[in-house]
């Protein structure tokens, strides 16, 4: 009699070149023999030969030795290799072999070799005497083939063919066999013939094809996905075609063949050499059958046996021979069609999930349409239970008759049942039953698979009955209570390892040298798995052997138990994501302790929306790998066995917090297999639920620390990796941004910062305990945004791990779990919190059961102690900073340094207070002696001018990228150039929010008009883009622009197509460059005025920037430039003007262009016959200011003197130039050229801008202005052409109900032959009418209303910015608000009886001023929603600035201050006395002289 696995052995020897026996290796003896080992050793010992004419090698490996590890050095040789594990060991083995058999089974995706054969034999259940196969099926998704064989010939006979089939088709086999003794005879195959069925050729090309890759072979090789249940033919498929590329790597006579082809050809082969049949499903019984049964393994041929003695036709059975790789196709192709009835008979012992292998690949294969279409079979399960000698026909007749019944039962046992002890002789390990079986459904199969991959190691610290557990009797459940009972048993086993250290160490202790070294070994090995156990066991025998004498041995021998390194558990549900910090997840994840923690999500794919509308349910995994040093696995048992063991393994081998998250959707202890099939299926296959790994450890390798085990990811997933990798990316392509390096400092200092960092950061942490910082910052201009920012960087640079974002984007449930926390606001409204720290506020004001007390904080805030100037709104003073600071104190938290307070109103602004506080921060995290390090130096915007290559930047790039409507932020600085300013809209901003979108991107897009003079086909192409891709409506700008609003950024390119299509451009209508030239368009003083727009129009294009960027971005759609030619910018040079410029020329006696407001102004001067002689030139305007911040101010232009016409554009082009070099680039508040000039001053300018020109300029000539209002109506101009000016309330172009003022304008545009001219009042003039013309013009106004001029004075006179919605700077509305304050004003106007009196009034949203309030008589400055600064006092004609009056008014007090001024300026002014003169002198306000003295009350 031989055994299998001597027969096998022999194959073995036969056909490899090297031959690893795995032996058990038990406490006992250092080794056992098998029969294998024996008969390989006595093959050697007679110099046998293998069919290559060697004599193979044999190594014995010890099953504790991580026997696997050796075969991939020798397979990448290209050795033929036999792996034989004997019964006893396989047990041991198997599992942990899972990680090796991954890569080897990759091998072929690397081109290495992988003609490697496990001939695994299996022991037997002692009372039904058939294999218990559990283990084996654990195997089934490693990539290997399984093929089964059962009894002396057919285990020779699948030996052999399995060699064949690892050769021929390069994928490796493990063929398994119960270890049992061969009753019949065996029929030998000798060498020779052996040869014949592998052949030399096959084994040559083999070897060439392994050494020919050897020479590329990667370094590393990584695992691939594992092959789930395929769900349709084209999966299918795809596995085949992959089986069949990797087949052609390992035989090319095989090119067109695939695996199973393969296969059946190596089976036909065989039967040509032995003349014994075997296929890859062999089917017995009647083609016609109703019922059939499936199975696996040796209890087949109890079935077939008791087949053939019935005569039941109705009952057939499939024999599965090659299970693994697994094809719907071959299975169902051998299934008569006419099954009903399927039982699915297996050898295991179903301890890990509900439905065993098995019959979860037949359950699933008849769901494949593509072979099996018609409906599908009942399908029960079984298992082999105790088959009797003489019971057997009977229980097999049962079981037909229960297949055959109306109702059969879902699941069966084949025999008698197997009892709970009976098991456990057979199964060592499953030891620990009745707690698995007492425990809560869910929990049962991953328990079990725990249970059976640690066995005796395992503890599990929670669950409800714990069965290594001291606590059996306490039911807690609690992570915490977990972790607590784990901390506890990690101290326990450090305390033992010291009293080992003890007796090592002492001397006067004497001990045996074997016990020293034994000791000494465990110590070295004590958080190793295997050796803690193997030094262990040797402890143990030694003490058994000569019983200690000496208390402290005494004590180590009781306390044995604690040799084996345990694995350590908490096992936990998907509750806890709702509550990371409450349930305690956060404890384990930042504990930096080597616990494992598995989480198991049972919510069901298609239940996952209506179970968490609020999406409230945190990624535990996201969370886990975004905190750092965590393991992180996320498996499902029905969809990959095979990675779920996997995962469990390396959770346990990692040195640190593990989480494996595990799913198993359940509704209902009614789930049919089915159901969990599908849910795991569908989440898995939609990326809901990913399989994948994260190991922080392959990273400290150099290797990927992500493995994605399944197709696809959820986008969350996808972003955190991306950012990961982009951040690799970064660092590895462009070190400098690596947050510890600087380019600035040789590498050496770079080393020694790094490791003075890392000490430091270390010191912060606190050993393994503590977290990183967390900066939350709440800002509504970016102020604050900027001081959290930097203040990042700058924990960044000190080796601190910080991050920073907005309070309200922060998950505010886990806020509490952060040890050290910066909190950065700024104060909006009256003293209220800004827009993205409400929610937050609300949360900690309002939670009474929060506490802080395990973080330490500090804040910063950012206030303004005179934005609310009346002595009782002090409070408002920095509130929420303050407010922030108490609250924290109050719950607990501890302060790490005062309350820092940034005020505008201080020197240096808010920064004053910072640069005071935040040396403190540094110095009370410890980090303040790495201040020395060089901060990467702040990027200026001069920076980004001169990096963006003029003015390109990656605008291109960021055009084609459809994933978001914004462009970079850098780039939003650039296109500004380009006269494009990215914005949202604000209205919309806090619903987006709300919905997790981001915000509603659009840009603004400005097109120049000099002087703002178009023609009808320009206008009614600006209509047309406005509908097209804008909001439907254009704007005519205060500076005598086109905007259009609202444009996506995937219309952006056509927009300035058609822009540029009728001869309009947007390039340099913002940005650091002169803007659009403003010029005085009302025709009717029509000879110098055309002289005047002939030389706006001349400086405009003389000040154009020369950039051929923008024609390249928006029009060629190529590089004309590319990198051979160069830009040059003969004006601006690479970085431009320090700010933006404005020109504007002014025909007295009109000043509509407001000529001293802009940076330069020209006078047109003309003779007494009306000719030009040339321009008084004004330097200096500017309108731009920051409430409160005395530093910045409104100013009015001043005369330098006159130049004659043909001077002009020179004079022009130099005061830009002096204002190039002299404005200052580090401070955009303080840019403007009236800040150059004034900190110099009037004199040294003329000076400069004359040494410049090479000839000084005259004195201003005498000139009169009288008002700056636009003149309504139709007037005739010299040549006797008609032009009307309409009125367009705040230049809005827009159809409203009654109102049709779009489509008026495109019906005249149609017949207009003049042109439209925009006024610097924001209305539009139809110029250029011919007499005969204008009766049709006339009607066209009066039947779309345009004509309607029957305004009051107040409301002529009144401008406004756009503001909201979608200015990002508006503080306050202005266009669509004021229009209502004007009419509430009328009453009073109206009661007065100033009806017709022209008063200029002016709003803007914020204190930058585009509609010039600052020089209007009254004006309204946006300070927050609802509320406004009063102004009073400007000049008529734009010749005088305003002055504060009142500040932060509402509506209603803007109403009770302005009305009594308005009636006495009624009643008690003087004749022709205009409204700001008339404040001056009642007192109201004091008249501003100059610029520098506007805030001065
Ligand atoms: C609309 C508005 C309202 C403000 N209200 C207050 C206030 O009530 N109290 C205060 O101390 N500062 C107030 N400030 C000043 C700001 O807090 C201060 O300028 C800060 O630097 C702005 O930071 P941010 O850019 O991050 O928004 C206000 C500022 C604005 C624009
Ligand atoms: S004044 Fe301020 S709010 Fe108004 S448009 Fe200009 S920047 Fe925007």
């Amino acid at each position: 009699m031989t055994s299998s696995l001597v027969t096998a052995s022999k194959i073995a020897y036969s056909t490899s070149d090297l031959i690893y026996v795995i032996e058990l290796n038990s406490p006992k003896s250092s080794c056992s023999k098998s029969s294998s080992n024996l008969e390989l050793t006595k093959l050697l010992s007679q110099s046998k030969k293998n069919i290559f004419n060697e004599i193979p090698e044999l190594e014995i490996l010890s099953s504790i030795s991580d026997p696997f590890s050796k075969l991939h050095i020798q397979l990448s040789k290209g050795s033929l290799v036999s792996v034989i594990i004997p019964s006893n060991s396989a047990k041991h083995v198997l599992i942990n072999s899972i990680p090796h058999l991954h890569k080897i089974s990759n091998n072929k995706n690397n081109n290495i070799g992988n003609a490697v054969v496990i001939h695994v034999a299996l022991d037997k259940n002692e009372l039904n005497q058939l294999g218990d196969y559990t283990d084996i099926m654990t195997l089934r998704q490693t990539g290997f083939a399984l093929l089964h064989s059962h009894g002396g010939q057919e285990t020779l006979d699948m030996a052999l063919i399995a060699h064949s089939i690892a050769l021929k088709t390069g994928i490796p086999v493990i063929h398994f066999f119960d270890d049992d003794e061969s009753k019949g005879k065996v029929k030998n195959i000798g060498n020779d013939d052996i040869k014949k069925f592998i052949k030399e050729s096959d084994v040559k090309q083999y070897r060439n094809s392994i050494l020919a890759s050897n020479e590329n072979k990667p370094t590393e090789v990584y695992f691939r996905s594992y092959n789930g249940i395929p769900s349709s033919d084209e999966e299918q498929q795809t596995a085949d075609e992959e089986t069949k590329d990797s087949t052609t790597a390992a035989n090319n006579n095989n090119n067109n063949n695939n695996f199973f082809d393969i296969t059946e050809n190596i089976f036909e082969n065989f039967k040509q050499l032995t003349n014994r049949s075997y296929k890859i499903n062999e089917f017995f019984g009647d083609r016609k059958s109703e019922s059939i049964i499936i199975t696996l393994g040796s209890g087949a041929k109890i079935l077939q046996n008791a087949l053939e003695k019935t005569e039941n036709t109705k009952i057939s059975l499939l024999k599965i021979r090659l299970y693994r790789p697994w094809s719907d196709q071959h299975l169902l192709n051998v299934i008569p069609k006419s099954v009903k009835n399927v039982a699915v008979i297996e050898q295991v012992i179903p301890r890990t999930t509900k439905w065993s292998p098995l019959y979860l690949d037949v359950v699933s294969a008849f769901q494949n349409r593509n072979y099996w279409s018609g409906q599908s079979p009942f399908i029960t399960c079984g298992q082999f239970g105790v088959l009797e000698e003489g019971s057997i026909d009977a229980e097999v007749s049962h079981l037909f008759e229960n297949l055959n019944s109306d109702d059969p039962s879902l699941s069966f046992i084949l025999g008698k049942e197997l009892t709970k002890s009976q098991m456990k002789t057979n199964n060592g390990d499953v030891n620990d039953h009745d707690y698995i079986e007492n425990s809560p459904v869910l929990e049962k199969p991953y328990l079990k698979m725990l249970n059976e991959v640690f066995g005796e190691r395992l503890y599990i610290a929670n669950s409800a009955l714990k069965p290594n557990s001291e606590h059996f009797e306490v039911v807690k459940s609690t992570p915490e209570f977990g972790f607590g009972v784990l901390l506890a048993k990690l101290r326990e086993r450090d305390q033992f390892a010291d009293l080992v250290t003890r007796v090592v160490k002492d001397t006067s202790i004497n001990i045996s040298e074997s016990l020293h070294t034994a000791l000494s070994q465990w110590l070295l090995h004590k958080d190793d798995s295997i050796l803690s156990k193997k030094f262990g066991n040797q402890i143990t025998e030694i003490l058994t052997k000569s019983p200690p004498t000496h208390s402290l041995i005494k004590e180590i021998f009781q306390l044995k138990n604690l040799f084996v390194k345990p694995s350590q558990w908490i096992i936990g549900s998907d509750a806890w994501a709702y509550d990371i910090g409450g349930s305690g997840v956060h404890h384990v994840i930042s504990s930096g302790k080597d616990i494992n923690m598995l989480i198991i999500d049972s919510q069901p794919y298609t239940t996952r929306i209506a179970a968490d509308p609020e999406k409230r349910k945190k990624d535990i995994g996201l969370y886990a790998m975004n905190y750092g040093d965590a393991y992180v696995a996320s498996v499902a048992i029905y969809s990959s066995y095979t990675q779920v063991l996997h995962s469990l393994l390396e959770a346990e081998k990692f040195k640190g917090p593990s989480i494996v998250l595990a799913y198993l959707p359940y509704h209902s202890e009614e789930d049919t297999t089915i159901t969990v099939l599908k849910e795991t299926k569908l989440a898995v296959d939609t990326g809901y639920w990913p399989l994948y790994r994260w190991n922080p450890q392959l990273e400290k390798e150099g290797l990927e620390p992500f493995l994605l085990d399944s197709e696809r990811i959820k986008q969350e997933l996808q972003n955190f990796l991306d950012r990961e990798n982009h951040l690799t990316q970064l660092v590895r392509t462009r070190p400098e941004y690596s947050p510890l390096l600087t380019n600035s400092l040789e590498s050496e200092i770079k080393i020694k910062q790094k490791s003075l960092a890392k000490s430091a950061y270390d010191k912060l942490l606190g050993g393994l305990t503590g977290p990183p910082l967390l900066i939350l910052f709440g800002s509504d201009n970016g102020n604050a945004e900027g001081v959290a920012r930097r203040l990042q960087k700058s924990a960044t640079a000190r080796g601190v791990n910080a991050r920073c974002m907005a309070m309200d984007d922060f998950p505010i449930e886990d806020i509490t779990l952060e040890k050290n926390l910066v909190l950065v606001c700024c104060t909006a409204g009256q003293g209220e919190f800004p827009q993205n720290a409400r929610e937050f506020w609300k949360h900690i004001s309002t939670n009474t059961d929060i506490s802080f007390s395990e973080s330490r904080y500090a804040v910063f805030g950012l206030g303004d102690s005179h934005y609310w100037p009346r002595a009782e709104d002090a409070i408002y003073y920095n509130k929420p900073g303050k407010d922030l600071d108490a609250r924290l104190e109050l719950l607990g938290g501890q302060r790490l340094i005062p309350l820092g307070l940034g005020d505008d109103q201080d020197a240096d602004g808010y920064e004053t207070g910072f640069h005071a506080w935040e040396p403190e921060l540094w110095k009370a995290l410890g980090v303040e002696l790495l201040g020395t390090i060089v901060e990467e130096p702040k990027k200026t915007d001069d920076n980004m001018k001169e990096e963006s290559n003029y003015l390109r930047g990656t605008i291109a790039e960021g055009l084609e990228d459809t994933s978001t409507g914004a462009l970079a932020e850098r780039d939003t600085k650039l296109t500004k150039f380009h006269g494009i300013y990215q914005q949202d809209d604000r209205d919309l901003r806090d619903e987006r929010k709300a919905q997790g979108l981001e915000k509603a991107f659009q840009f603004m897009v400005r097109v120049r008009v000099p002087g703002g003079v178009s023609k009808p086909d320009q206008w009614l192409a600006m209509d047309e883009i406005a509908d097209k891709y804008g909001n439907g409506s254009l704007k005519l700008t205060t500076r005598q622009a086109y905007q259009i609003h609202g444009v996506l950024k995937r219309n952006l390119k056509s927009t300035i197509r058609g822009i540029n299509k009728c001869l309009l451009d947007t390039l340099a209508a913002c940005g650091d460059v002169n803007r659009n030239v403003m010029c005085n368009p009302n025709p009717f003083i029509s000879e110098v005025h055309a002289e005047v727009q002939d030389f706006a129009r001349k400086i405009s294009a003389h000040l154009s920037p020369r950039t051929t960027a923008y024609h390249e971005i928006w029009l060629e759609d190529k590089m004309i430039s590319g990198q051979a030619v160069q830009d040059f910018e003969p004006l601006y040079g690479h970085t431009y003007l320090p700010r933006k410029f404005k020109i504007a020329i002014a025909i007295p006696p009109n000043n509509d262009v407001d000529v001293f407001a802009h940076d330069l102004g020209y006078i047109a001067i003309s003779d007494k016959n009306g000719k030009l002689l040339g321009f008084n030139v004004s330097v200096g305007g500017g309108m731009g200011m920051t409430h409160n911040n005395k530093k910045t101010y409104p100013n009015l232009g001043q005369l330098i003197g006159f130049c004659k016409l043909d001077q002009a554009i020179d004079v022009g082009e130099k005061v830009m130039l002096v204002q190039r070099d002299f404005g200052d680039r580090s401070n955009r508040k303080h840019a403007r050229l009236k800040y150059t000039i004034d900190d110099r001053d009037l004199d040294w300018f003329r000076e400069e801008v004359e040494s410049r020109l090479g000839f000084k300029l005259d004195s201003p000539k005498e000139y009169k202005f009288e008002n700056n209002a636009d003149r309504y109506g139709w007037t005739k101009g010299v040549d006797d052409k008609w032009h009307f000016c309409m009125y367009i309330e705040n230049g809005r172009v827009i159809d409203l109900p009654g109102e049709p003022i779009k489509t008026g304008l495109k019906e005249i545009a149609k017949v207009h032959k003049g042109d439209f001219r925009l006024t610097p009042n924001q209305h539009l003039i139809l110029g250029n009418i011919a007499e005969q013309d204008k009766a049709q013009i006339n009607e066209l106004l009066k039947k779309y209303k345009l004509d309607n001029l029957k305004f009051t004075g107040l409301r002529l006179n009144s401008m406004s910015c756009v503001a909201l919605p979608t200015c990002g700077l508006a503080m306050a509305e202005s266009e669509r608000y004021l229009p209502t304050l004007v009419s509430k004003l009328e009453v009073v106007i109206e009661e007065c009886g100033l009806r017709e009196d022209a008063i200029t009034i002016r709003m803007t949203g914020c204190p930058n001023g585009c509609a010039r309030p600052y020089v209007a008589e009254i004006a309204f400055v946006g300070k927050a929603i609802g509320t406004y600064n009063l102004y009073l006092g400007g000049g008529f004609y734009g010749q005088r600035l305003n002055k504060l009056y009142k500040e932060s008014l509402k509506e209603d007090e803007i109403l009770k201050e302005l009305k009594p001024i308005l009636s006495r300026y009624a009643k008690e002014r003087n004749e022709g006395e205009r409204f700001g003169d008339f404040v001056i002198r009642m007192g109201y306000v004091k008249a501003t002289k100059y610029g520098k003295d506007f805030h001065e009350l």
